[in-house]
């Protein structure tokens, strides 16, 4: 997803202003929370069965402004949905989400190496007051996360290829189905297999953002 560099300072020096401030106030993030979230981890560094790998994405940390960016994007209230991050790695975006009011702030990830980061992050940010409410962390494949009721806010930066993307859209239309008046919206950031959600009938494309596509699902396809 992105080259490798050898230092911090190398990778700073290469970006463009704007992204050298969004690096600048992710950095700030960890450092005001004690936490760990901006270095990237390789699909080599991590412990994913072979068959898995391949469709699976290494770990990006999404910019901690673009959690903010959804919400408005999409217009929901998150004092009435629950927070799931699809490929959550560290979990940066499940603690933003738990700080800004959602019921609840889940995070999926199929690494159990970045899963307990994520858990130590989620620790340290709720021992310090970053959020009241505790984020909570499912380890596995997202394609076979059951999602819990009420409402959903489904975010995804890009985690995974269509097959497993495929597997989620299932799980989420059939949690639809179950239970067709609760709304399931989707933000997909970097959307590479937009167009996999976009061509299924169960979903409607709704606003678009930077480098953010909005869905939601509309009932059984
Ligand atoms: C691009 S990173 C996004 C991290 C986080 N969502 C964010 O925006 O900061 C993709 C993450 O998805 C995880 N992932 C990839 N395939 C997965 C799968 N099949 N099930 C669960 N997690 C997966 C990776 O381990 C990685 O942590």
């Amino acid at each position: 997803m992105a080259a490798a560099y050898k230092t911090v300072g190398q990778k700073l020096r290469r970006m463009g202003p704007a992204a050298r401030a969004a690096a600048r106030s992710d950095a700030a993030f960890d450092q005001q929370w004690g936490i760990n979230t901006c270095r990237e981890v390789t699909m080599s560094a991590l412990d994913y069965p072979a068959w898995l790998r391949q469709s699976s994405h290494h770990y990006q940390a999404s910019g901690t402004h673009l959690l903010d960016q959804a919400i408005t994007c999409t217009g929901i209230d998150p004092s009435a949905f629950s927070f799931v991050d699809l490929g959550c790695g560290k979990g940066r975006v499940v603690l933003l989400a738990a700080a800004r009011g959602f019921v609840s702030a889940i995070g999926v990830e199929y690494s159990p190496l970045l899963t307990q980061i994520a858990c130590a992050n989620a620790e340290t940010f709720i021992a310090r007051g970053g959020a009241t409410r505790t984020p909570h962390f499912w380890q596995g494949n997202a394609a076979d996360y059951v999602p819990p009721d009420g409402n959903l806010f489904v975010y995804l930066y890009n985690s995974f290829g269509a097959d497993i993307l495929s597997g989620c859209l299932d799980r989420l239309e059939a949690a639809k189905l179950q239970s067709p008046s609760r709304r399931i919206v989707l933000v997909y950031v970097n959307a590479q297999h937009g167009d996999v959600v976009a061509a299924r009938s169960a979903w409607r494309e709704g606003a678009s953002g930077d480098d953010m596509r909005s869905f939601e699902c509309i009932g059984a396809g």
